[in-house]
Order: C-alpha cells, then structure tokens, then sequence
C-alpha cells in the first residue's frame, strides 16, 4: 500500500529543524532538565537488541542507549544529523545514522525488535502514516516506545488555547502543540500496550504499542541498503541510506 506524502509540509518540516539544528540544544537546556529522567525511564524499558530511533534529532538520547542495543537512528533534517554525529564522536557512542523521512522508512519490514521516539511525532506532517510505519519496521511481538508531549484534553478550555496558538508555535519552532498522539497511535493500527501520564494535565506521555498484527502483507521496500557492514542477515532485502 502506497501512501500519499505531503512533500510541500515534509519540505518544511525539513527546513524548519535544518535552521534550527545550531540553536537546539541551546532552545532545550531549560526543559531538558525535566527531560532527562523521562528519557532514563523509557531507555531503561527498551528490550535489547536492532531498535529503531526514529528524530534522532541532535542525538540527545544517545547517553541512554544501554550497551546491548543496536540502535539505528534516522531524521528528516541533516543539519540536526549533523549535530548527532558530532555528539556521537564526542561520547564515543556507535549509532548508524541516515537521512530519512518517517512516513516513508527504506527498511523492510518487521526488522527491528524495537522502535522510539521521543517528541516526534508531534513534528512529523503526517503523524498516523510515520506510526503506521513504526508498525510495519518493528517486528511481530516488538515494541514502539513513543514519549511525546500532547494536547491537553481537560481542561478543554486549554486545548482550545493550544489549538490557536498551534499555527504560531509550528511555524517558530516545528512541532504542533495539539497533537492527540494516543488516538494517532490506534488510527495507525497499532495496539496501545500502556500508557503513563509524566506531567499534569497529562501533557507529557510515555506510550507503548506493539504492531497490532501477526502479519498484514505488507510491501518490501527494494531500494538497496549501504550500512556499515554491521548489519544482520534481515537487511539483506534493503534499504536505503538516503
Ligand atoms: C523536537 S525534535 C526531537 C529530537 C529528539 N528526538 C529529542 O528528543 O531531542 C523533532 C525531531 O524530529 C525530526 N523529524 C520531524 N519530522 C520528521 C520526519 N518526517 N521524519 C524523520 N524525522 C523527523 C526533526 O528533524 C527533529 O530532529
């Protein structure tokens, strides 16, 4: 099944976090703080093995990888690639780093134990296409761990606000503030393992999901892998650093 991209949003999300990359780590120093122990909690659940990180970004995760996971890392903007790999260098972390959109993954299918990604998919355009994605990569029995901050539901007067100020905030910074990725996460047709509150009003969440499926035909993707050379037998089949 092949599904439509909007280029045009994809294109600026892409720009957006391109002329963003040098100033975002600075942008983040103040929530980061709060971060960190959310971003402890979820690596520390991930199950080892091949796992996808899907906006890697600049790479904050990287200090949570534990040493038994394999982790291939992917994001639309080059520029916050950029700032990985040089965040790689520094803590002399191995990740495999590519160029990609998440609505559209060069990865077969069902070759990662695991997928995460942390305040994502409030960035991505179409948020319900780069889930259904997450179900397609992450193996049968797999795991997507997503931490991403949402529109707050109660009050809804708050919602409301977020809803207004949406436009403003995705057009300065990149993502939208009144993404209700929980629901997103079942419209993708994944099923919702577990979901836990992290802030109030339930702005910020840890969800899990698996791939809802044992199987649903899914299409190889045939363009051609060239990794590392540390790649298992299941990529053989492709895909595709872009
Ligand atoms: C708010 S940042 C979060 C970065 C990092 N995960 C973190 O926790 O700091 C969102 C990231 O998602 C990436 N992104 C947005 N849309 C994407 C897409 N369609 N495919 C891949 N990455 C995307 C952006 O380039 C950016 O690096």
């Amino acid at each position: 099944m092949s599904q439509q991209i909007d280029k045009r949003e994809t294109a600026r999300t892409e720009a957006r976090y391109d002329r963003i990359a040098p100033i975002y780590d600075l942008m983040e120093v103040l929530p980061e703080r709060q971060f960190r122990s959310w971003r402890e909690k979820l690596w520390a659940q991930v199950p080892k093995g091949r796992v996808l990180e899907v906006g890697v970004g600049t790479g904050k995760n990287f200090p949570y990888h534990l040493p038994d996971l394999n982790v291939v890392g992917i994001d639309i903007s080059e520029r916050m690639l950029d700032q990985a790999r040089q965040r790689a260098e520094e803590l002399g972390h191995p990740v495999e780093l590519h160029q990609m959109d998440a609505q559209q993954l060069d990865f077969p299918d069902d070759v990662f134990d695991a997928a995460v990604a942390t305040f994502v998919f409030c960035s991505v355009p179409d948020a319900v296409q780069g889930l259904r994605e997450l179900g397609r990569v992450v193996k049968p029995g797999g795991k997507i761990f997503l931490l991403e901050h949402v529109r707050i539901n109660e009050p809804e007067i708050l919602g409301k606000v977020m809803d207004l100020l949406d436009p403003l905030v995705l057009r300065l910074m990149g993502p939208h503030i009144n993404r209700r990725t929980e629901e997103n996460v079942r419209r993708a047709g994944l099923e919702v393992a577990r979901v836990e509150s992290l802030a109030a009003m339930d702005l910020v969440k840890l969800i899990v999901a698996k791939p809802a499926r044992a199987s649903h035909g899914r299409q190889l993707n045939n363009n051609r892998y060239e990794g590392d050379g540390r790649e298992e037998a299941i990529f053989e089949e492709g895909c595709m650093d872009a």
